[in-house]
């Protein structure tokens, strides 16, 4: 049985094969996180992923796109119980089949591969898309690996590329969810930056948040005057009535002494139609003293639960409750949009089937046939699928 769970990561695989594909007509839906640099995008992530896997660093650090699918697995996921661990592990994809991508067992297939396999102890891993097949298990690795492909495309020196790195993250611990990380909005070029940086920034961010299918996750330093934020002026020309911006006010431990952004969390000051949530991340202090995200996480909630003024908001603040908001706006907006994708998987299953009965045949050999075949079968699948979930009721708990 289909369920809306299941939405989150059928759009991911179809996000997938069409990027394999050079497909850019399906938009579909998506969230983007944007802020200046430094107003704590990176941290946030991480608490919402559970690891610390992005890179750090002073000045500009993201500057290529990251699409990060975070999926859910149970515990007991096969996916899990039969898979040897081993870091340097690498697994070739699955290979395509002729008649359905249903008879495919992965259980099989990586016994084939593997055949010293053991079970049941990586239980969150990475996968990049340009390295298909290898699991990463350890994050600090994933960081690495991030780096690198940065350099690899946007040089090692602090350029950028629109060229996004995707990244999916399996774990028992994550909701499901897509997010874009962009790089941050900087003011002025440091060392070598090409002079108009700021203007290749505000491009590339406005590139997906322009999007109608494009939830923007607009951060804002609580410590900064709302009316200077960078990410609503953007989010604002792209999204003129706020309907698809959620609005985070991060580091709200470091507001002066005596003052708190209860009017802005309580949607009095700057309208939002999906409201604001208050995060306290690590500080920069605590990172350095190794502290864990674990840690991060648990005194994030106490400073809600303790706070004289938020503690009677608490239950609608902090990372924890924003992960389930991002969760449940991501479902329910691709839901508002299944009409559309339909439509538009439509045409693109006419132009694959046209496209491979021009080849008079399939060869299964072939780079471009296989890449053909399995963008069909997808967008079948991802059609069923979507008939199939079209009669469910949105039914979903906070
Ligand atoms: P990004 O450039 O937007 O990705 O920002 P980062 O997540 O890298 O954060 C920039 C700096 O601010 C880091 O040193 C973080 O540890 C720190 N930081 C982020 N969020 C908070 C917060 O809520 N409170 C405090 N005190 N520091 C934070
Ligand atoms: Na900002
Ligand atoms: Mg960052």
């Amino acid at each position: 049985m289909a369920s809306l769970e299941d939405l989150i990561p059928t759009v991911n695989k179809l996000q997938d094969v069409t990027y394999d594909a050079g497909i850019d007509s399906l938009d579909l839906p998506i969230l983007s996180i944007i802020g200046s640099q430094s107003s704590g995008k990176s941290s946030i992530l991480e608490t919402i992923v559970g690891k610390d896997f992005l890179p750090r660093g002073t000045g500009i650090v993201t500057r290529r796109p990251l699409v990060l699918q975070l999926v859910n697995i149970s515990e007991d996921s096969p996916l899990i119980n039969n898979y040897s661990p081993s870091n340097s592990t690498s697994v070739s994809p699955p290979p395509p089949s002729h008649e359905s991508t249903e008879n495919f067992n992965l259980e099989d297939h990586l016994r084939q591969q593997q055949p010293n396999y053991k079970s049941n102890i990586g239980l969150e891993w990475g996968e990049f898309l340009h390295i298909p097949g290898r699991r990463f298990y350890n994050f600090l690795d994933i960081r690495k690996e991030i780096e690198l492909e940065t350099s690899r495309i946007a040089g090692k020196n602090k350029g950028i590329s629109r060229l996004p790195i995707n990244l999916k993250i399996y774990s028992p611990k994550v909701l499901n969810l897509t997010l874009v990380d962009l790089p941050g909005i900087t003011k002025v070029p440091i060392g070598d930056q090409p002079t108009d940086i700021e203007k290749q920034i505000r491009n590339l961010i406005l590139e997906y948040i322009a999007k109608p299918n494009c939830i923007i996750l607009a951060v804002s330093p609580a410590n900064v005057d709302l009316v200077n934020s960078e990410s609503l002026k953007l989010a604002r020309q792209v999204d003129t009535q706020g309907k698809r911006t959620i609005g985070v006010l991060s580091k709200l431990d470091l507001m002066d002494h005596g003052t708190n952004a209860l009017d802005i969390l309580s949607g009095k000051v700057y309208p939002l139609k999906l409201g604001f949530v208050g995060v306290v991340n690590r500080s920069q202090q605590d990172v350095l003293q190794n502290r864990s995200v674990e840690e991060g996480l648990e005194s994030e909630e106490e400073f809600f639960r303790s706070h004289s003024v938020y503690k009677t908001i608490s239950n609608r603040c902090g990372t924890r409750y924003l992960a389930k908001l991002l969760n449940q706006t991501l479902i329910a907006h691709i839901r508002e949009k299944l009409p559309d994708i339909k439509a538009r998987l439509n045409t693109l299953m006419g132009q694959t089937e046209q496209q491979l009965a021009s080849y008079g045949g399939l060869n299964s050999n072939k780079r471009e046939d296989r890449g053909t075949l399995i963008l069909q079968l997808m967008t079948k699948f991802a059609s069923n699928f979507v008939n199939s979930i079209e009669g469910t009721s949105m039914d979903i708990s906070t």
